[in-house]
């Protein structure tokens, strides 16, 4: 039997920095402890990078750099790159436009996807579109936040919940009816005041007034935020194994955005599937935005066997949200 041309993940690879941030230093920051974060939210530390000058450019840089070694890519190769980030290291040029530079793809077209906390599956479907089509035939997708640069460490209801991290994967096309099998993307804006960054966009340009006020930082009315995701991500992964004709026991994996443990079991909880098929890491990194999936698919690599049934969930700022089932292309 042919298969039309899919897109496949070929490699996976990652980059978290060294510096460890635990609930228990966050506890000597703010009025928090080591428990109420556990129990609400299921994460004990972070990663934070430092450095000077650093931003997430390099972590992603760090990422694909692995990527390419490890699936042995020239990156004269690489037909483009999109990289999904909140946090961009300037406005403008660019991230993919820089991590494009640092790793030598001088062939790639590249842009920045901005979807939050969906941002790795719009870039991923994004990338499978270009492969699908038949134009590229080697696609980075990298998801990549540096959380730490705009949460405000004075507001103890965010700054325990993220953390900084890169993660890159390798789209190339297949005729075996493996990779990207559907995606399910959707958006509400009107979710704007429940999740934001105030000041440094066009309408709200940094001043003299509001350079030192939280509005420069991360904002999130959580409860509010915490009932959208837990249900949106639940009835979209639903609304996937719907339209596949897939039950619990077809999933090899649901590979769900790390926000909180309890969003997570509850997505679980309704496609019917149990906690050994659910990847989670958000115990040792918390919330890296962009990240969180291309992370869990890092970390995963090794379980995965080629063909397994992988449910991508996600939900952010916006409102975003999606589902991506795939369908694992190889065995490491
Ligand atoms: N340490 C201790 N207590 C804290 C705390 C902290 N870090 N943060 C908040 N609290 C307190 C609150 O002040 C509140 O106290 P009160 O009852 O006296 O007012 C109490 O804990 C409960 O707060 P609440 O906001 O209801 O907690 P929660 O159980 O909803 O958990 C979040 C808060 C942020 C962990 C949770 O709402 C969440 O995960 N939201 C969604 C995140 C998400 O998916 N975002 C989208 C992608 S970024």
């Amino acid at each position: 039997m042919t298969h039309k041309i899919t897109a496949a993940i070929t490699a996976v690879h990652g980059y978290v920095p060294d510096y460890i941030l635990t609930n228990q230093e966050l506890e000597k920051m703010v009025d928090t402890s080591d428990q109420w974060i556990t129990e609400r939210t299921g994460i004990k530390e972070r990663r934070i990078l430092k450095g000077e000058n650093k931003g997430t450019s390099f972590m992603a840089a760090e990422a694909v750099k692995g990527l390419l070694e490890k699936s042995g890519t020239n990156p004269l190769e690489i037909d483009a790159i999109i990289c999904a980030t909140v946090t961009p290291d300037m406005l403008f040029p660019c991230t993919a436009n820089l991590v494009a530079d640092m790793v030598g793809a001088k062939n790639a077209m590249s842009f920045d996807m901005l979807a939050a906390c969906s941002g790795f599956i719009y870039a991923l479907e994004t990338g499978a579109s270009y492969i699908q089509l038949g134009r590229y035939k080697k696609v980075v997708v990298i998801g990549a936040d540096k959380m730490s640069s705009i949460v405000n460490y004075k507001d103890r209801t965010s700054c325990i919940l993220f953390g900084d991290g890169a993660g890159a994967v390798l789209l190339e096309p297949n005729t075996e009816g493996l990779g990207v099998i559907d995606a399910i993307l959707k958006s509400d804006g009107s979710g704007k005041d429940l999740l934001y960054i105030k000041a440094g966009g066009s309408a709200c340009p940094i001043t003299e007034e509001n350079v030192n006020s939280p509005d420069r930082y991360f904002f999130q009315d959580g409860k509010a935020v915490f009932k959208y995701a837990v249900t949106r991500m639940a009835d979209v992964a639903e609304e996937m194994m719907k339209r596949h004709h897939l039950v619990g026991e077809d999933i090899a994996y649901l590979v769900p955005h790390q926000a909180n443990k309890r969003i997570i079991d509850a997505t679980a909880e309704r496609m019917g599937i149990g906690p050994e098929k659910v990847t989670m890491n958000i115990e040792r990194y918390g919330n890296t935005t962009g990240a969180t999936i291309p992370l869990c698919l890092w970390d995963y690599e090794k379980k995965f066997k080629k063909g397994d049934n992988l449910i991508l969930a996600a939900f952010g700022g916006g409102f975003t949200w999606g589902a991506v089932y795939l369908k694992w292309a190889y065995n490491s």
